[in-house]
């Protein structure tokens, strides 16, 4: 027994100290002690064992390839504003893509920017410019990264349809790719588990900067009269299942808006936002009010409801 703990110890410091070693060879600033619920909209979540913060594209994807090479598990993180991860110890390295937020690169009717840009600052920064195609998504409270991954959407327009192209990771090097090689769906893309999306260029459509500004303020008031905001919550939580009338009016009529469970809270504004509440919150309480909800939605309507945030289980990697 005790030599099977020493083997273990062993190999976690072996891991650390290669991790360790590649941060401070590329120059990644890189963190311990950190957990999800600093780093997640949700405020829940347990330990992770490293955060990486690479300060360029070009340094990101030097950092996972090393460690690509060694089979260390990684993920990227936005701003964790879509992610619920569970109360546990994370074993792999989060690669944070925060610092990736120089200002965005204007020309005509494109504009290049880095994974880790404010989503809403860029919608802004369009509108300025008087380019059209994301006025919707202002307000969404994520990265351009995050936007790409999971093809954000809303109010009628979706990242996806006004990408030109992609910035990925590929063998250590930043690689473009056309956005037409990619699939575009509701809430989901064709990107996979291990690629790491660095940056875009987004091709949009010259407009008066007033009607934009108009659209833009439209969204964001009917978002602030329909949504819950300031509450700590990641979005809506499942998808709207086709043809159905959307799940925040499924869930509304079932009368579980209020519902609670430990310091999770289906929301009183919109019923398909869960909220986290108090200091003693914890995933597992998002997780259990979700899986009640599930299975309720399940019995009165035959339906089985789709997670639109991301859960992120410790035990899996
Ligand atoms: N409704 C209720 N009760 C509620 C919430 C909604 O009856 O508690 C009703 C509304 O009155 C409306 C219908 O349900 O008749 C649809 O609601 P809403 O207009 O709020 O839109 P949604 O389908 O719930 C979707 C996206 C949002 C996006 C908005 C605006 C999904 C899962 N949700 O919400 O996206 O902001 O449209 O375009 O696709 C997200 O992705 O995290 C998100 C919040």
């Amino acid at each position: 027994m005790v030599s099977v703990v020493t083997i273990k110890v062993d190999e976690t410091f072996k891991r650390d100290a290669a991790i360790g070693e590649i941060a401070a060879r590329l120059g990644v600033r890189a963190e311990r002690g950190r957990r999800f619920a600093e780093l997640t909209s949700l405020r829940v979540g347990g330990a992770i064992d490293w955060v990486a913060v690479p300060d360029t594209e070009e340094q990101a994807a030097g950092f996972v390839n090393e460690l690509d090479k060694i089979k260390i598990a990684w993920r990227p993180l936005g701003s964790g504003s879509n992610v619920l991860a569970d109360d546990g110890e994370h074993h792999y390295v989060i690669v944070s893509l925060k610092e990736l937020k120089a200002d965005p690169i204007f020309d005509g009717e494109r504009v290049s920017v880095s994974a880790g840009y404010s989503l809403p600052r860029l919608c802004i920064d369009a509108a300025r410019h008087g380019l059209s195609g994301i006025e919707g998504l202002n307000g969404i409270p994520g990265t351009v990264g995050g936007a790409l991954w999971m093809n954000a959407g809303a109010f009628g327009q979706e990242i996806g349809t006004v990408v030109e192209s992609i910035r990925v990771a590929r063998d250590g090097r930043v690689i473009e790719i056309p956005g037409s090689e990619v699939k575009w769906n509701y809430r989901h893309t064709s990107f996979r588990e291990g690629e790491l999306l660095l940056g875009t260029t987004l091709l949009l459509r010259p407009d008066d900067v007033e009607k934009i500004r108009e659209r833009m303020e439209e969204a964001k008031g009917q978002r602030m009269s329909t949504q819950p905001h300031g509450a700590r919550s990641a979005g809506c939580f499942f998808k709207n299942p086709p043809d159905s009338a959307g799940t925040g009016r499924i869930i509304d009529d079932l009368g579980l808006k209020g519902s609670r469970r430990g310091g999770a809270v289906v929301s009183e504004k919109h019923a398909n936002f869960i909220v986290t509440e108090g200091e003693d919150a914890k995933a597992s309480d998002a997780l259990e009010l979700a899986e009640e909800i599930r299975e309720r939605v399940k019995r009165e309507h035959g339906i089985d409801l789709e997670y639109e945030v991301e859960v992120w289980r410790s035990e899996n990697r």
